[in-house]
């Protein structure tokens, strides 16, 4: 069902560091701030030539990253995306075995512009996954 690796988000208490730490110190291509006040984040995507990683910084009161900030205040990987082909239908199997989707269900429409369900790390080996159709 799922296909490749989309991307790894790594959640950061300051964006900023963050970014310096991919651009200056590792050497890889980062893109600017798009902040995304309906996710509760400001992102920036790191290109790399096989995938793509994405830094997280809280935006606003009640970001869906603020709990897991204050767990790991130093930052941490917070979720991986899988791509899939068909996101209703990768969402109605995984719920036939059992597997809990997040919200309602109803995908919504992620960082790339591309439909989106987050599963719970419950049932995916401790950590957050995302779907994203492609
Ligand atoms: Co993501």
């Amino acid at each position: 069902m799922i296909g490749r690796l989309n991307h790894v988000a790594i959640a950061v208490p300051k964006l900023e560091a963050g970014v310096a730490v991919y651009r200056d110190t590792l050497g890889a291509k980062v893109s600017a701030p798009q902040a995304m006040p309906e996710h509760g984040v400001t992102v920036v995507f790191v290109e790399l030539p096989n995938t793509k990683i994405e830094l997280l910084e809280p935006l606003g009161a009640g970001s869906p990253i603020g709990k897991f900030l204050e767990k790991t205040p130093g930052g941490g990987i917070h979720h991986v995306c899988y791509e899939v082909a068909d996101i209703l239908a990768a969402r109605d199997q995984l719920k036939a075995k059992g597997a809990k989707v997040l919200g309602d269900g109803t995908p919504r429409i992620g960082a790339h512009g591309k439909p989106v369900l987050f599963l719970s790390p419950k049932d995916f080996c401790g950590t957050l996954v995302e779907l994203e159709q492609v």
